[in-house]
């Protein structure tokens, strides 16, 4: 914790440090990883905690209808947010980096920028606004980004409340009990801010310590039914089967082909499969997949749908199986506003480290925010680009720098220097 600090003295380094050690204890693994998923009690518990970070550091704190969870600096009376944050949830035995360390660094980033403000030594033109997107993950209650997407419009609140859990427990049944559902929509926002590691080895391999993001890649994600009968996995003729594990097998290998068709362009994968009854020896009625592409192009991702659907109807025949499927999150290729990159960009050369532009493969809820309003995302690498791991590791020195940016970033962004150029 940031301990006896005063409010008019910045957080140091070592304080970034010792706050992040602390969260990484939330939802800790034995391999040196967490597992946080939304509204879990880790989850809730580090959500406490951060509270009371942002209170100690002068922060009022205030959760929107969905449970996104601000720390509010109100020095521009009137006036609109700067929100800057990230995701402290996780996948299952995911790692420590993905989303905490870009909560972290907004944080501290944030409570710099309002030292500066309350020593006289800085300007705010717009006030502050520190943000834990509620279920960036979307592994518990799919699909991602589920905060980010209620507070920009995306999602309707009712639908995002009513999604189901594993057990059948809803988003808003989870969180209602964790006082966590707030009355409000959220701090209205001028721009906003997020940063991430990278999750890929681009940064590592050319030894560049700050990515500038420029665009996302596409996405298509699909819920899939799989539906056959359920028969005696002995008895029954091979004939007669209806077998909907082996019509979600094809699918799950035809993934697979259609990224080797496309090399370096289109990742697939299915990152979930539910079979029912998925006992011994049944063969199983009903499967349930979750069916991930994402790509650099969408006219090959045009391509990779129109393939993937050509290949639903051949399974149908050879499994004899019927498939239901439905889209349920898509982006497109879009770009981040060019005036940000270059404020990021000026940001890094200030401060002297090495930085390039690059897309984000993975989601992040700056996605979201970038439609909505201009919006600065930053890199920093991933050791051997792992992630959604126990193993993902970022080093200190890429996390301190990271900081850095960002902490200049949101005093520029704070400070209205983008006012006037194009949104
Ligand atoms: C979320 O992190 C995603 O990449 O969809
Ligand atoms: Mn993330
Ligand atoms: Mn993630």
């Amino acid at each position: 914790m940031t301990g006896t600090r005063t409010m008019t003295t910045a957080p140091s380094v070592a304080d970034f440090l010792r706050d992040f050690e602390t969260m990484s204890a939330f939802g800790a693994t034995p391999a040196g990883g967490v597992d946080r998923q939304a509204a879990s009690a880790p989850d809730i518990e580090q959500r406490r905690w951060f509270a009371g970070l942002l209170e100690s550091n002068g922060f009022r704190v205030e959760y929107d209808r969905i449970g996104n969870q601000f720390g509010l600096f109100d020095a521009a009376p009137g006036e609109p947010y700067v929100v800057v944050g990230s995701h402290m949830d996780s996948q299952p035995t995911a790692g420590r980096f993905d989303g905490a360390y870009g909560v972290l660094s907004a944080a501290h980033a944030a409570f710099r920028v309002a030292a500066e403000h309350r020593s006289g030594t800085g300007t705010l033109r717009y006030n502050l606004a520190v943000v834990n997107w509620f279920n960036e993950e979307g592994s518990r209650f799919a699909p991602s980004m589920m905060g980010s997407s209620v507070y920009t419009g995306v999602m309707p609140l009712e639908t995002a409340l009513a999604i189901q859990d594993h057990t059948g427990m809803t988003v808003e049944e989870a969180m209602r009990p964790t006082g966590f559902l707030g009355a409000s929509d959220g701090p209205t926002a001028a721009y906003s801010a997020e940063i991430h590691i990278e999750q890929g080895r681009i940064l590592e391999n050319s030894e560049i310590t700050i990515g500038l993001v420029t665009a996302s890649w596409a996405a298509s994600k699909y819920r899939v039914v799989v539906k056959g009968e359920q028969a005696h996995s002995g008895a029954t003729v091979m004939e007669d089967r209806h077998d909907a594990l082996y019509g979600a097998s094809l699918l799950v290998v035809f993934a697979r082909e259609l990224a080797d068709r496309f090399p370096g362009v289109l990742h697939t994968a299915v990152g979930q499969l539910d079979v029912y009854p998925n006992s011994p020896v049944v063969v199983a009625s009903e499967t349930t997949l979750l069916l991930d592409l994402r790509c650099a192009d969408e006219t090959v991702l045009a391509e990779a749908n129109a393939l993937l659907d050509a290949r639903f109807s051949e399974i149908e025949s050879i499994a004899r199986v019927t498939i239901e499927r439905a889209l349920s999150h898509n982006w497109g290729v879009n770009p981040y506003q060019t005036a940000g990159v270059e404020l990021a960009r000026s940001s890094a050369e200030a401060a002297g480290y090495s930085h390039a532009e690059i897309m984000t493969v993975a989601g992040h809820d700056s996605i979201n925010m970038k439609e909505v309003v201009p919006t600065v995302m930053i890199f920093v690498p991933s050791v051997e680009g792992i992630s959604h791991n126990e193993g993902e590791y970022t080093r200190d020195d890429d996390l301190v720098a990271g900081a850095a940016v960002l902490t200049d970033v949101v005093r520029r962004l704070s400070a209205g220097e983008l006012d006037g150029e194009s949104k």
